[in-house]
């Protein structure tokens, strides 16, 4: 059977998804989209590509959630981007009404999918979807710290002229400003990359992570950046239709996990065909542990906000 994937947005991050998961054919893809003609048109676009490629997946846009119906995951991208000057939490309000709506229609034709939450304020826009689609949390799963470890590994990389590969990152907490990268947990081939870097470069990348997104922003001017969001979102798409059990940061539904209840911030997970099939719980010194507990106070703030 084919697996099917409906993203929610055809704007920049939508309409990239789509691309990585067309040209890696992992799945048909549906883009939907209020606009009318756009998604349509995009999704054509990226279907006439499909021969040169020498990929066979299916490929439409629409404004129909009837197209979406029996989506194995729905990526929701929907909402708007950041402008110069906004912080992901200025979105808030906006965003929550354009989630709510989106995710009442997705769960009229998918009721058993996974969703894939993308748009920001990350971590209360996946909390406002997780309450209003009543799903179980392993099927609500919010994706920021594969964003943010990619960037941190990019800079990391870059900063010891070493291939990306060989770096590993780790990043929790929320996706913004108190988001908590870890430094000893973040590798070049194995090696803590403490044991590689003076305190105050490693600190540097840090705030360079922590910032990573407005340095985008800064630049484009009219919008936020979408080739490493939409690269990390398919990568957990990747890892659910493939059943790849891979361990990576997502946001979830803390239960009691790391001593938090009742708020979605950003934990190592392991992805499969469930969805969250676990969440790793590592020891954190006290001072991580104070960073994401501040963290999930940041989230618990904007969940106040809009009531979720
Ligand atoms: C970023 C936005 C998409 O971090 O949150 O680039």
């Amino acid at each position: 059977m084919r697996k099917k994937v409906s993203i929610v947005g055809a704007g920049n991050v939508g309409a990239t998804a789509a691309h990585w998961i067309a040209s890696k054919e992992l799945a048909d893809v549906v883009l939907i989209d209020i606009v009318d003609g756009v998604p349509q048109g995009k999704g054509l676009d990226l279907l006439e590509a499909m021969p040169i490629e020498k990929r066979d997946s299916h490929v439409i846009g629409t404004n129909d959630y009837a197209d979406t119906a029996n989506s194995d995951i729905v990526v929701i991208t929907a909402g708007l981007p950041r402008k110069p000057g906004m912080s992901r939490d200025d979105l808030l309000n906006t965003n929550y009404k354009i989630m709510s709506d989106v995710v009442g229609k997705v769960m009229q034709h998918s009721p058993n999918c996974i969703l894939i939450i993308v748009s920001n304020p990350l971590d209360a826009m996946a909390q406002a979807a997780y309450r209003q689609a009543k799903l179980p949390r392993e099927r609500v799963i919010g994706m920021a710290g594969i964003l943010d470890s990619a960037r941190f590994r990019t800079f990391i990389a870059e900063e010891l002229n070493v291939s990306v590969e060989n770096v590993t990152a780790f990043v929790l907490g929320g996706h913004g400003d108190t988001m908590v990268p870890l430094p000893r947990y973040s590798t070049v081939a194995g090696i803590p990359i403490t044991e590689l870097m003076p305190a105050e470069r490693i600190e540097q990348l840090v705030q360079r992570t922590r910032d990573g997104g407005a340095e985008i922003v800064k630049y484009l001017k009219t919008g936020s950046a979408y080739y490493a969001p939409s690269a990390a979102a398919v990568e957990m798409v990747e890892a659910i239709l493939k059943d790849k059990k891979k361990i990576v940061p997502c946001a979830v539904y803390l239960e009691g996990e790391y001593g938090i209840s009742g708020y979605y911030v950003g934990v190592p997970c392991k992805l499969g065909a469930k969805g969250l099939e676990q969440i790793v719980e590592i020891k954190l010194t006290q001072e991580e542990d104070a960073a994401l507990k501040r963290s999930a106070a940041a989230v618990k703030e904007l969940c106040a906000v809009i009531g979720v």
